[in-house]
């Protein structure tokens, strides 16, 4: 059913066309906009920030004010839920987040399961605060992190370069690396689902590491997890889009697709148009994939990349996007000039 609500970015997840197509950047709020750094530079710490709604609707106001996107994501992170699990989170300048490990289930019957999203009331308020400022035509995206990349940060203790731990962990031990998928499987529903009891209009699930994972694994571990959240939130929630977000699944995208239940799927960088459009396009809402160097770069090779990318995917329903987040160097003004490029009629979409 094609929706006529007022919403650019709810239309084309209902599958209707909308020309020019609506748009939203991965971390579109964050380091590349100095008023971002101007609230970080006065915020205690990283978490702090996250549990202020004073601080965190506003954050998430900025890039569409400067910028007039088609959405709002909230302004969070996806490893708000190990905090509010009870395991020690702290992001350090430069490096990155840091985590105190969990290595086996010992650690995971630490967890704080009772109570976790409790903690997070905060976010919630950020989600009604920024759901009353927004205007008519702006959506507003929730978001959590998928079981699988969340679980590789609480077991690596930050990001990874070959997963070794969490990866040994799963293949010799899935029995016990089942329960902490399960915990997060259980909390991700719960997190999501308060996040549109407040007001947030679509989801998304970052499952940023998805790609790291053969086949076997990477059904046990992205497309079960994943399959799971969304028709729990399908059944609470049916109104609410679902975009599911495998980076670097490669020739496994069809396969989450086509199972996982998702009603968009947003493709990294490396996902050609072609084969989005005959492959994916039939199972999924597709949203994607500007490289994010090239709005960095700016200039001719972001005009031409972008009027390519508006070409390849004319003809059915897409977000634009990044094909990952916005990288914290990126002059404002190639995000401008992105924005009038997107605004532009072209007879190609
Ligand atoms: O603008 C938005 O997209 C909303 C806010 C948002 C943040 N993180 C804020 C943030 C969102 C959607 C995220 C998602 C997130 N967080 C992901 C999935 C997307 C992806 O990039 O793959 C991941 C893997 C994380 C974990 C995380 N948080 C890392 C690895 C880092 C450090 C490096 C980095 O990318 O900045 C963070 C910190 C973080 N999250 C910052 C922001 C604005 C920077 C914090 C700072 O100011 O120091």
């Amino acid at each position: 059913m094609v929706s006529n609500n007022a919403k650019p970015l709810l239309r084309a997840l209902a599958g209707g066309g909308t020309s020019p197509a609506p748009w939203w950047l991965m971390r579109q709020a964050g380091r590349y906009l100095p008023e971002y750094r101007e609230v970080r530079a006065r915020a205690k710490d990283f978490v702090a920030l996250c549990l202020t709604p004073a601080l965190t609707s506003e954050l998430t106001l900025q890039p569409v004010r400067r910028y007039g996107m088609d959405a709002a994501i909230l302004f969070s992170d996806i490893l708000m839920l190990p905090y509010a699990l009870g395991q020690r989170v702290s992001f350090r300048d430069g490096e990155g987040p840091v985590l105190e490990p969990i290595a086996d289930n010992i650690g995971v019957s630490d967890l704080e399961k009772a109570g976790a999203i409790g903690r997070l009331e905060p976010v919630f308020d950020a989600v009604s605060r920024v759901s009353a400022a927004l205007g008519p035509e702006t959506a507003l995206i929730g978001f959590a992190g998928a079981p699988w990349t969340v679980a590789t940060y609480m077991v690596e203790g930050g990001t990874s370069r070959d997963f070794r731990r969490v990866k040994a962990w799963a293949y010799g031990n899935p029995e016990s690396f089942s329960a902490l998928v399960e915990i997060l499987t259980e909390t991700t529903i719960e997190l999501l689902s308060a996040q549109i009891s407040a007001g947030v209009e679509v989801v998304q699930l970052f499952d940023s590491w998805a790609g790291v994972l053969p086949e076997a694994a990477f059904a046990q571990w992205v497309i079960a997890p994943t399959k799971r959240v969304v028709a729990a939130l399908k059944s609470r929630h049916p109104g609410c889009p679902i975009i599911g977000f495998p980076r670097g699944a490669g020739l496994l995208y069809e396969r989450y697709a086509a199972e996982t239940g998702v009603d968009a799927v947003g493709l990294d960088t490396t996902v050609p148009a072609g084969f989005a459009c005959a492959q994916l396009r039939p199972l999924a809402i597709v949203q994607g994939n500007l490289d994010p160097v090239l709005l960095l770069t700016g200039g001719v090779a972001l005009e031409c990349a972008v009027h390519k990318m508006r070409r390849a995917f004319a003809g059915g329903p897409w977000v634009f996007n990044l094909g990952h987040g916005v990288l914290p160097e990126t002059p404002t003004e190639n995000v401008a000039m992105l924005a009038r490029l997107l605004a532009e009629p072209a007879a190609v979409d």
